[in-house]
């Protein structure tokens, strides 16, 4: 018989049919005359139950049936008696595809901590969280490849190795097929690349924003979504050795436009989540809310679902990092000296604490910072007249603090030149960068979405080693 997915089967009303269905087993609960078996297979948040009349044969089957076995069950669609679900399924054959023997299964039919699953990462898209994570990642990028798509903007595979360094902060995990024990070196005693595999040395890209610059000078409006790789040794709660990231460029944009640009794709990506994964969602919402309940009300993070829909209703407030400087030091918590950083003045690098409160405390709504100082910002930003500042963006969210980093790029060749040579950045690695702003160059923009940092929005999962299936961090990479 032709298998029924879960989510199909919850829906259905013919009752009387004969389906068959498939999953994992959650959990079994017997009594004397009949069984429960709660099964699910990843379509849908929801289990279904199987009903199993209580005899000879189905008393040694069921022996054999723990949370994490595999069952084939083929049956009849019934209208359900108890509460929760409308239909259940009365079995008649039950095939058991691959035991879990109790005492080894880790999962138990409980809740665990997301710590315990962490180093249980490879089953733990068999539980409700990860499952429903799992999924409203899967409707974001369906989400955001749709909104570029309407768009007219063209999805451009950028590479992941690169003999470049994108970001200029030297974060790079580097790519060799040299025998590390033995490294060929030149006279002065640096590395020889010439016999590496590219005969020069190569990097797991930081961005695909430079590569993403030169389709955008052609085809105008482009998108990449690739992973990246970063060797920051920061182990915190907001950052991925390996993730995600959604880079437009869009050729003739100015920074207005690029801001517009990011805040309508975020709106939209919300929207399709609450539009979308309403049952997962709300199942996030709950566990968050069971998660905080011991916290102090005001150290509770605002109703999941609420939340979301709080970024669709307001326009994000646009100030300059300048101004936002002001308000941090006037602030209570940075005269107080309750900020880890104190902001001593301009030109201070924000940390997540400081975002965190313009966004949560001061302006109540996401915030784009824009003209950051040059000194804290990428060599490729558009340099403005001031001489001091640069044409960047970066969108602050609740929770997240920094979700999109993005600027005007600069276009000027001298300037871009110059820039460079400030910076020892080795044109050997960026003349094919510089020549575009001599052939044809035109004003344009383009930002960065880290993906994992969209994922924890929207789950209102706290970790982003939670958002992502395998994550890699520091001293991790088990799976
Ligand atoms: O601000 P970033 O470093 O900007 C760039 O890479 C630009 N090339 C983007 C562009 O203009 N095309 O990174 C962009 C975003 C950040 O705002 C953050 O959301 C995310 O990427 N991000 C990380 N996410 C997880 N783990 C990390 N280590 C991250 N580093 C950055
Ligand atoms: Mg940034």
């Amino acid at each position: 018989m032709k298998r029924t997915e879960i989510k199909t089967l919850l829906q259905r009303t013919d009752y009387g049919s004969t389906i068959n269905v498939k999953g994992w087993v959650r959990t079994k609960r017997s009594s004397k005359n009949v069984a429960f078996i709660a099964m699910n297979d990843g379509s849908t948040l929801n289990n279904v139950q199987i009903v199993v009349e209580m005899n000879e044969e189905n008393d040694k089957l069921l022996n054999r049936i723990h949370t994490g076995a595999s069952l084939s069950v083929d049956g009849i669609l019934a209208e359900s008696m108890g509460s929760g679900q409308k239909v259940e399924v009365q079995s008649q054959t039950i095939e058991i595809l691959g035991e879990a023997n109790p005492d080894e299964y880790p999962l138990q039919p409980k809740k665990h901590s997301l710590e315990f699953l962490r180093e249980k990462a490879y089953l733990r898209f068999r539980t409700s969280t990860f499952s429903a994570v799992a999924r409203v990642r899967h409707a974001m990028i369906f989400a955001i490849h749709q909104f570029f798509n309407d768009r007219g903007f063209y999805n451009i595979h950028t590479p992941i190795i690169t003999g470049s360094d994108a970001e200029g902060a030297g974060e790079m995990f580097q790519v060799t097929t040299l025998d590390l024990e033995h490294l060929p070196k030149n006279p002065d005693g640096t590395i020889d690349y010439k016999n590496d595999f590219f005969g020069k040395a190569a990097n797991l890209t930081v961005s695909g924003q430079l590569e993403g610059e030169l389709a955008a000078l052609a085809l105008s409006n482009i998108y990449t979504f690739g992973p990246t790789f970063r060797a920051e040794n920061s182990n915190t709660t907001r950052h991925l050795a390996e993730f995600w990231m959604i880079e437009p460029e869009m050729a003739f944009y100015d920074l207005t436009d690029n801001m517009d640009l990011a805040e309508d794709l975020l709106k939209y990506v919300v929207k399709y989540g609450l539009d979308h994964c309403k049952e997962d969602l709300e199942f996030l919402s709950n566990r968050l809310q069971d998660e905080e309940k011991n916290k102090k009300a005001e150290e509770r993070s605002m109703e999941l679902i609420e939340k979301l829909k709080f970024v669709l209703d307001e326009p994000f407030a646009r100030v300059t990092y300048t101004e936002a400087i002001d308000i941090l030091m006037s602030s209570k918590p940075n005269k107080k000296q309750q900020f880890q950083y104190v902001i001593e003045g301009w030109g201070a690098d924000l940390q997540s604490e400081h975002e965190r409160y313009l966004v949560e405390k001061h302006f109540k709504r996401p915030v784009i910072l824009t003209d950051y100082p040059a000194s804290i910002k990428a060599f490729y930003m558009k340099q403005n007249e001031d001489g001091k500042t640069v044409r960047a963006m970066d969108i602050l969210f609740p929770q997240i603090g920094e979700i999109v980093g993005g600027s005007q790029r600069e276009e000027s060749y001298e300037k871009l030149y110059a820039k460079i040579k400030e910076l020892n950045i080795p044109e050997s690695t960026m003349w094919w960068y510089l020549d575009t702003r001599k052939f044809g160059t035109v004003p344009h923009s383009g930002f960065g979405l880290g993906f994992e940092r969209l994922i924890l929005f929207m789950t209102g999962m706290t970790n982003i080693r939670d958002v992502i299936p395998f994550p890699r961090t520091p001293l991790n990479l088990e799976f």
